[in-house]
């Protein structure tokens, strides 16, 4: 089986670039922030205490998170409900980043991660997947963009549907969840020793997803 790591900070465009690279390559895209980002609602939902061990080990516990695959498109099952669209909201979006410094989930999600490569073809995008859930990805690649140009499209996303937001606090934001992402003590995100960086900043969408498609071409 082939996999491909594409780790990179929040708002870099991954999850758009590394889905459509996947369906020009045929691989299945797994969007693993998707897992994290469900284990952040469903804590904020059964307030849980993320400080306390015990009720997160407990929270854990009473999850059934599954990713099922409708016409090629991701779809997150938490028990029967789909919530892959209830996960997409800023409150989720904060909520992952601090349920994922929490060495307990990373455990709880690393099998499923790996599963994922063991049967298909994939092209995984996250924070560690290169450094820690697929350390022998047959490529890895580390997509960034700049913190203004990730909080400019995050923006104009927002605006598209319909959502008012201020520049400077979607800025902010970015800065701030780079910054709990990088500097966890547990699979801090950085780039694989062997990771190819690809800078998206100056790039468009399909500018990217062609660079994408290269690189894996060109090494596999
Ligand atoms: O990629 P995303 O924005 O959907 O990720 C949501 C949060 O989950 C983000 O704060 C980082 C975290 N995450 C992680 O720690 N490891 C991963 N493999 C994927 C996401």
């Amino acid at each position: 089986m082939i996999s491909i790591a594409i780790d990179g900070p929040a708002g870099a465009g991954k999850s758009s670039i590394a889905r459509a690279a996947a369906e020009r390559l045929n691989y299945i895209y797994v969007d693993t922030g998707a897992l994290y980002r469900t284990i952040g609602l469903a804590a904020a939902r059964s307030n849980t205490n993320i400080q306390n061990e015990a009720e997160v080990e407990k929270l854990l516990k009473s999850l059934d998170i599954n990713i099922v695959f409708f016409n090629g498109e991701q779809h997150v099952l938490l028990g029967d409900e789909d919530v892959s669209e209830k996960i997409r909201t800023e409150q989720a979006s904060m909520m992952a980043s601090k349920v994922s410094a929490i060495p307990a989930v990373r455990a709880y999600l690393l099998d499923t991660q790996r599963d994922f490569a063991k049967t298909d073809n994939v092209l995984m995008d996250g924070r560690d997947i290169g450094t820690v859930v697929l350390p022998n990805a047959s490529v890895k690649i580390f997509l960034t963009a700049s913190p203004e140009i990730r909080a400019k499209r995050r923006v104009k996303q927002l605006e598209e549907k319909g959502i008012k937001c201020d520049y400077d606090e979607v800025l902010k934001d970015i800065i701030t969840r780079d910054y709990n992402d990088s500097h966890r003590e547990i699979a801090p995100l950085k780039p694989a020793e062997n990771a190819i960086i690809l800078d998206t900043s100056d790039m468009t969408l399909e500018e990217s997803i062609d660079a994408l498609v290269k690189l894996v071409e060109e090494r596999v």
